[in-house]
This record gives structure tokens, sequence and C-alpha cells, in this order.
């Protein structure tokens, strides 16, 4: 890390390169999880850019929080007290001017465990849940494990786009008797942070069929405003748009994709409607769970409190990694989609010709790097692969080597 004086130079060196390859992350431990990667020499080689964790560590407040904590030794049951509050809610108060009050706000271990919460909270066994396919696999697999029907409303994409299809999302919300909406906002995998008009059209739909959204905000801090070219991309929080939405909205939000804090497991959901809040605190208590895990929490308080600073200057560091793949990858059959938001790039690879299994082995086999089949995130997201860019820009500037050579070679 460089000196902290000199207020305009960086301060944070993100291109440090740290070996990961040793701990129990699951980017690296490849053999668990993959059914293509058996032989040693292949796992070693590879450059895994699949699951969303960063390759950076966490600003240095949030270990000293730990390390403090750890010398400390004691690691009782622990609650959260007023400070954390304060800490969470200021955060959200300066980087999106909206007040989320102390009392809609709820602790939670994670943003997919409050998903699973609403939908055990707010509906019943054959219900329909809306989703806006490409998307984070868990919005289509917790309902369905939990008997719900899916519906999809497939995102589309125009001249290099994506954009949602409004007429569509009324017609199958009416037609379906669609009863929750999931949001992504903003979007993964696609990459698009939703402008104030599409919220505030989601949101009036929503009212008008009395449907619950649960609004995944976790990528709200990677906003991309130089990267981007045209619209100036700017996260808005889903029920600040419109004061009704407070009364059908469950807001989520997390340090964790953040600070790159996912394993300590802490997260937040804002509740304003009191039935609502209840329901859903009664289906917590009911999930037999009960205080997070107190590192979580110091991790959480040490991050929103003091990481300011360092979130702007990785998201600065990010838009450099997108700017280079965007242009390193010219020269390859490969899109890059847009990207506004997130650190998960979509990549277009229909022009490749491949089918989603071809695909995932030509990536893995021939460039030796390992991305997110887009066939994950839904049948519309067939033909594509998402990339991480949280790491290194030398990690980058060696994958969209081995890519652009393996795809010359097709
Ligand atoms: C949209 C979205 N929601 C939720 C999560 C995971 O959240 P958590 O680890 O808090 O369950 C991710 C992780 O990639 C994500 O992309």
């Amino acid at each position: 890390m460089g000196s902290r004086e000199g207020r305009g130079q960086p301060v944070y060196n993100f291109d440090e390169k740290i070996d990961n390859s040793k701990l129990w992350g699951i980017r690296y431990d490849f053999r668990r999880i993959s059914p293509f990667l058996t032989q040693e020499s292949v796992y070693q080689d590879i450059i895994p850019l699949w699951v969303a964790d960063m390759d950076f560590r966490t600003p240095e407040e949030v270990s000293a929080a730990l390390i403090q904590s750890a010398r400390h030794g004691v690691f009782g049951y622990t609650e959260p007290n007023g400070s954390y509050f304060n800490a969470v809610l200021a955060w959200h108060s300066r980087r999106y001017g909206f007040d989320f009050s102390r009392e809609s706000m709820t602790v939670s271990p994670g943003v997919v465990f409050s998903i699973a919460l609403s939908i055990d909270a707010y509906t019943q066994e054959g219900d329909a849940v809306l989703i806006q396919e490409p998307v984070y696999p868990p919005f289509s697999e917790v309902p369905r494990q939990k008997g719900r029907k899916v519906v999809v409303n497939e995102l589309i994409l125009v001249d290099g786009e994506y954009r949602i299809d409004f007429e569509r999302f009324e017609a199958q919300i009416r037609d379906e008797k669609v009863r929750l909406f999931i949001l992504c906002s903003p979007h993964n995998p696609v990459g698009r942070v939703w402008t104030a008009e599409e919220l505030h059209k989601l949101g009036e739909i929503s009212l008008k069929y009395g449907v619950i959204v649960v609004s995944d905000e976790i990528h709200a801090d990677f906003v991309f405003t130089q990267a981007s070219g045209g619209r100036i991309p700017r996260h808005t929080i889903f029920v600040s748009v419109d004061k009704r939405f407070q009364e059908n909205t469950i807001t989520l939000t997390a340090p964790s994709k953040t600070f790159n804090l996912a394993g300590l497991q802490a997260s937040s959901a804002f509740i304003s409607d009191k039935e609502l809040r209840s329901a859903f605190v009664n289906a917590y208590k009911r999930s037999g769970y009960s205080q997070l895990n107190c590192a979580g929490l110091f991790a959480a308080y040490a991050a929103y409190t003091y990481g300011d600073r360092w979130l702007t200057e990785l998201v600065s560091y990010l838009e450099g990694n997108i700017r280079y793949l965007s242009s390193a990858l010219d020269k390859a059959p490969i899109d890059l989609i847009k990207p506004e938001g997130t650190y998960l790039l979509w990549l277009d690879c229909r022009k490749l010709r491949l089918n989603d299994r071809e695909l995932k082995r030509f990536f893995i086999e021939k460039a030796g790097v390992w991305l997110h089949s887009g066939g994950v995130f839904g049948d519309s997201g067939k033909g594509f692969m998402r990339i991480n860019i949280a790491v290194p820009r030398s990690v980058i500037k060696e994958a969209a080597e081995r890519i652009n050579k393996s795809a010359g070679d097709l």
C-alpha cells in the first residue's frame, strides 16, 4: 500500500497480485466443483474469472477490526448496536441520498437468505414469482426449490443494450397472477444500472397489481460513469423513486460485494411497511437462524465507516480494467455488452457459433480461462459468458491475450 499523503494521488495498489490459491475460496478450488477439470496441470494454469468475489484485499481498517477482535479472543453471540445501524444508514444516505429509517432495518446473513425468507413470508406454494432473465441463478433456483411458479420476463437486447419489455412485464403479472417480483438492480449479469424512469415504471405496475417487490441492490456500489459512454449511469435506490413503493418493497443491500467480505456473511434488509416487516421477521425466526457471525458485523461496520476512499479508487481501477478488456477484445469475435455497473461483464459470444457446453470447454480447455456460462443465468443467456474483472490488470491482460489467441485459432 502506498503513502496516504497527497489527497489526489491513489493510495491503494490494486495491481498487487495476491496468491489466493492456497485458501478454501471456491474461485480457486476448482477440483471440488468442476465437471471439466481433473488434471492437476490444467487446474494450475487456469485463470479463474467466474464466481463474484474479488482478488483484492479489503480495506486495511476492516482487517484491523477483525484482528482486534481476534486478539480479544471472545466470540459470544453478538447483536449489532446503535453504531452499527448508524454506520449502515449513513452509508446509504451519503452515497444514494436516501434515508432508510432505523426501524425499517434488519440484519441478515445474506441477500439470498433474505430472498428465501421473503418467498416464505409473502408467498405460498404454487404462487407465481417473476424474475428477469438472464439473471443471477438463485433468483430462479430458490423459488423453484420452494415449489413456487417462476415466471420469466426476459430482458431484451436492443442495439447492444438490455432493456425491459414493460408491456410483457405487465401482461405476465396480470395473467400469471404474480405475487412477488425479484428485481436485480444493478443487474447481474447484463450490467444495466436501471434508470429512475425504468424503476418508476416497474414500481407503478407492481403497485397496481399488489405485487411485492424484493429489490436486490447488492451491486449498487459498482457503477461506472467513465467506461460506458452515452447515458451516465447512477444507482437509484428503488424505494427512493416514489414514497408509495415503500408499501410493498423489501430492499436488500450488503457490504459483501463492495468490500470483498462474502465469506463473512452480513447484509441488510430494509422494510418500511410494518406488516411486511413483521412477516419477514417471523420467517427469520422460523428459519432457526438467530445472531449473525460477529466477525461479519465487525467487518461490515468498519467497511461502511472507513471504506469510502478505498471504494472510490477501486471503482476507478475497475473502469480501467473495463477499458482495457474492451479494447483488447476488439480483435476477437466477441462483443462486450456495455457495462454500466457490477464487476461482472457480459460477453456476447454468439459469433463463435458454439453451444453452451462447447463454449465453456472452449474457454477452459483452449483459452485457459474459467468464466461463468451464460446458460446458467437462464435460456436467454446461452451463447454468452460472464467474466469477473475484479482482478489486477495484469490478470485481465493475460486473460484477454489468451482469449484473443484461442478465438483466432478457431
Ligand atoms: C445479484 C446478487 N444477489 C445476491 C448475491 C449473493 O449475496 P449473498 O452472498 O449475500 O447471499 C450475489 C452474488 O453474486 C448477486 O450477484
